[in-house]
């Protein structure tokens, strides 16, 4: 038979063009009021008047719509009209607003076309993904959230409200970004001011006018359209309670430091530089269509894209062949192309920028691979720009360390599970990871111990409204979706605020020299499970509440903290120790205190004059509340979601890992057991700055430990100066959260210092709090700010 076979012609056969109609986008945007924001219900002029700019298809380059350039005075209307609308808002009831919820996920079902074409020209991305992940993934968290409204009063009882939130999103996913913010804010009962990316405004256009138009009442979404300044007026606005962020980790860090000490919630969504890790059993060809999707799907421009290939050893090469063999297949090209693999990135600085990080790994010396069918001519100024994959590089190299936010695709090998994850914990970042295997319980295995919030298992990618989605380290903190998601816009009564009863001012210690018995007399420093002298060989001096002189306390140092974070990080077990093992030594710890209650009660009336049946009832409250921490130990556990894919995901509490407390000065026992009790039961390891003005019973409590099987390095406590043992421990990078009772201007400082590593922070802004009272002093409060949600999924079927 002449002429080719059906294979050969198949093989031969062209793509021809696949576009998809713009005609509902074309008119809704003939109609669209330039540079006018969204504020109290309708489109207003902006009042600061500082211009507007243009905003081209990053495509075609042709301009799309004009922004105002938002400022002050725009923010300061939106607040006032979220203000005004927020209580009636919160008066409906979570059902109320629960059917408002139900009619945005049916407004977005509605208008699905609209708001496809809408984000795929803003964004370049292709139409096929915003049609059939982002638009519908929008719909389901307004569903999902409308839920958790009705839901709310029952299963967040004592909570409220934060009141007028603040949200500022990026320009990669812009409609589902907008969604992951608005529909939990509302869910809970705030309003919002949101500030959608400069680069991408149309979908968030669209959504305020239609969300109206399905009867949200006024004022309950305001959007105001502009740069970073006007993100920043939002984030320095005083009427503002919460600041939801998500952008680059350099902003994060300057939001941190902008809400310092105001008492405004904080979550930060940020950057990630995630591993995507092969094992040799994996099913190699499915792996290789999870890169394609890790890394090429928005075309990189996404926080949690699986940029880092890390493959094991004996199967690199033969993974990278198919890899390569892959990419000779994708397709690139018009974003409204129904056929197309890839569209064009943000915009031509953007591309700049990435093309840019390429030829500086080449210069020094990596090996770049794009596949034949690209040719970079005539391509620079435009916005498109290949899949890439890039090898030979070290693994601290830029190329392997910075988010590209490209398509670009940095490969590295390993050898055994343990260097995996060493590999893939070595980058600041901590949000996502890829772990493919065939074997179930190498995956499980290896899941826990990378630093991220979420891993996939033989997938990649996956976000559903149920699952929360956020990351460890300098990827951010806070969760979105999900249960956990819902907690970022709600208040407990142990969020404080800055500015009403400020803490106790500690008494001030005198040097020891003046004092009677010198350094003798001296308790020390307690590190890695034992007694240490301090750096500085000073010592303060204790006084009871007479004035009377009681003892000298060793005055702890930098050198010191340092010490003491070093011996917390290295008793990394207590973090994997089963939550049995870690609920016996607390029962243990409370039992060898019992066993010592006079000693405490005595010690406690010497440093306070409290009377006999005060103390002891501070001894009996601390004996409950380990007994307590005993019993969660092993309860508060996670939970296991089931999205709409045929997959489970495992929501493991994990500890933050070095927690930093710093006590207060009131109920100087009650207080130290109440914060590192939660703290040492949920896995972290601790070192604490006790009562600076009555430390001594946390310096008796050495022994209580000593003998009660603690390994070393769990708990770690230094004495001395409260404020300038914050700053050291909020400034260590080895310290991965903090939790201060001091003054607010402390609390300000800590909150400034906790930016370099964004470590996460808890802090009193100088309240008080009735330690005795068990539903104040204690509960799951204190175990959700000891952990942090990982979020495993793992997929079945054939
Ligand atoms: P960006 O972090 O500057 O912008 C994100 C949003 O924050 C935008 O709405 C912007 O107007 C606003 N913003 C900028 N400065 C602000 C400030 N000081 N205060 C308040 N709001 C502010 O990110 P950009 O410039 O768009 O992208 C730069 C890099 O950041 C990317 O190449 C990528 O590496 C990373 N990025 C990460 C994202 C993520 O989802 N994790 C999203 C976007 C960017």
């Amino acid at each position: 038979m002449d002429g080719p076979t059906v294979s050969e012609i198949f093989e031969t056969l062209d793509y021809g063009p696949a576009p998809e109609d713009d005609a509902p986008f074309r008119a809704w945007q003939k109609n669209l009021p330039a540079d006018k924001h969204w504020i109290g219900g309708k489109w207003v002029a902006s009042r600061d008047k500082q211009g507007s700019y243009k905003r081209r298809d990053p495509a075609s380059g042709d301009v799309l719509t004009t922004c105002a350039l938002g400022g002050p005075k725009d923010v300061e209307a939106a607040v006032k009209a979220a203000r005004k609308a927020q209580k009636g808002w919160a008066a409906l009831g979570g059902p109320g607003r629960a059917r408002h919820l139900y009619a945005l996920a049916r407004m977005v079902q509605r208008h699905s076309r609209l708001f496809a074409l809408a984000d795929s020209f803003d964004s370049g991305k292709p139409i096929r993904e915003s049609r059939d992940i982002d638009v519908p993934l929008v719909a389901r968290h307004f569903y999902h959230h409308a839920g958790w409204a009705q839901l709310l009063e029952r299963e967040f009882p004592d909570t409220r409200p934060w009141g007028v939130v603040g949200q500022v999103i990026p320009w990669n996913f812009p409609l589902l970004m907008l969604a992951w913010k608005v529909a939990p804010a509302l869910a809970a009962g705030n309003t919002v001011v949101l500030k959608p990316a400069e680069d991408t405004s149309l979908g968030a256009r669209a959504f305020a006018e239609l969300a109206s138009q399905a009867g949200l009442p006024p004022g309950v979404l305001n959007v105001v359209t502009g740069d970073g300044g006007a993100g920043r007026s939002i984030v320095e606005h005083d009427g503002i309670d919460k600041i939801a962020f998500t952008g680059s980790t350099d902003v994060g860090k300057q939001i941190r430091i902008a809400t310092a000490g105001t008492g405004k919630g904080l979550t930060l969504e940020l950057g990630g530089k995630s591993p995507f890790i092969v094992f040799e059993d994996a099913d190699l060809d499915s792996a290789v269509e999870g890169v394609v999707d890790a890394i090429w799907f928005n075309q990189g421009e996404v926080c949690c894209a699986g940029s880092r290939l890390l493959v094991q050893e004996g199967v690199q090469s033969a993974f990278l062949d198919k890899l390569k063999a892959r990419m000779e297949t994708l397709r690139i090209g018009n974003p409204r192309d129904k056929a197309i693999d890839m569209g064009v990135l943000i915009s031509p600085d953007h591309r700049k920028r990435v093309a840019g990080l390429v030829d500086e790994a080449v210069a020094a010396g990596a090996v770049c691979w794009q596949p034949g069918w690209w040719s970079p001519k005539g391509k620079a100024k435009s916005c498109i720009f290949p899949p890439t994959l890039i090898t030979d590089v070290s693994p601290s190299d830029r190329i392997a360390q910075t988010e590209v936010f490209g398509p670009v695709l940095t490969a590295m090998s390993f050898r055994t599970p343990s260097e995996a994850v060493s590999l893939a914990n070595n980058t600041p970042y901590g949000l996502a990871a890829s772990v493919w295997s065939e074997s179930l319980n190498l995956a499980l295995d290896i899941a826990p111990k990378i630093k991220a919030g979420i891993v996939w298992v033989n997938c990649t990618n996956q976000m559903d409204a149920a699952c929360g989605f956020g990351g460890y380290r300098e990827s951010g903190f806070g969760r979105e979706g999900g249960r956990e998601g819902m907690w970022a816009y709600l208040r407990s009564p142990l969020d404080f605020s800055p500015g009403s009863s400020p803490a106790k001012k500690a008494s001030s210690a005198t040097p020891a020299a003046s004092e009677p018995g010198g350094i003798d007399r001296t308790a020390k420093h307690y590190i890695g499970g034992k007694q240490a002298r301090p750096d500085g060989g000073r010592s303060l001096a204790i006084h009871g509440a007479d004035g009377a002189y009681i003892a000298d306390v060793a005055e702890g140092n930098r050198k010191d903290i340092r010490n003491a974070v070093e011996a917390a990080g290295k008793a990394g077990s207590w973090s994997s120790a089963s939550t049995h093992n870690r609920a016996q030594i607390l029962y243990y710890i409370a039992e060898n205190l019992d066993a010592r209650r006079d000693e405490f009660a005595a010690r406690l009336r010497q440093l306070s004059g409290a009377s006999a049946t005060a103390a002891k009832a501070e001894v009996a409250a601390s004996i409950d509340r380990l007994f307590d921490y005993g019993a969660w130990a092993d309860k508060f556990d996670g939970s296991v979601h089931s999205p709409p894919m045929r997959n489970v995901t495992l929501a493991m509490n994990e500890p933050l890992g070095v927690l930093a407390v710093v006590c207060p000065d009131e109920a100087p026992l009650l207080s130290f057991i109440s914060l590192v009790a939660p703290a040492m039961a949920m896995g972290n390891r601790v070192v604490v700055v006790p009562s600076e003005a009555a430390p001594l019973p946390a310096t008796d409590f050495y022994q209580v430990l000593e003998t009660s099987d603690v390994p070393g390095g769990v708990v770690n406590i230094v004495t001395g100066s409260r404020e300038g043992l914050a700053l050291d421990l909020a400034r260590h990078d080895g310290v991965d959260g903090i939790w201060y009772c001091g003054s607010a201007d402390g609390a300000k400082r800590v909150e400034q210092e906790s930016a370099a590593n964004l470590k996460q922070s808890w802090v009193n802004h100088g309240q008080t709090r009735n330690w005795a009272d068990r539903s104040i002093g204690s509960g799951p409060t204190y175990l959700r700010r000891a952990t942090q949600v990982k979020n495993i999924w793992v997929p079945y079927g054939e």
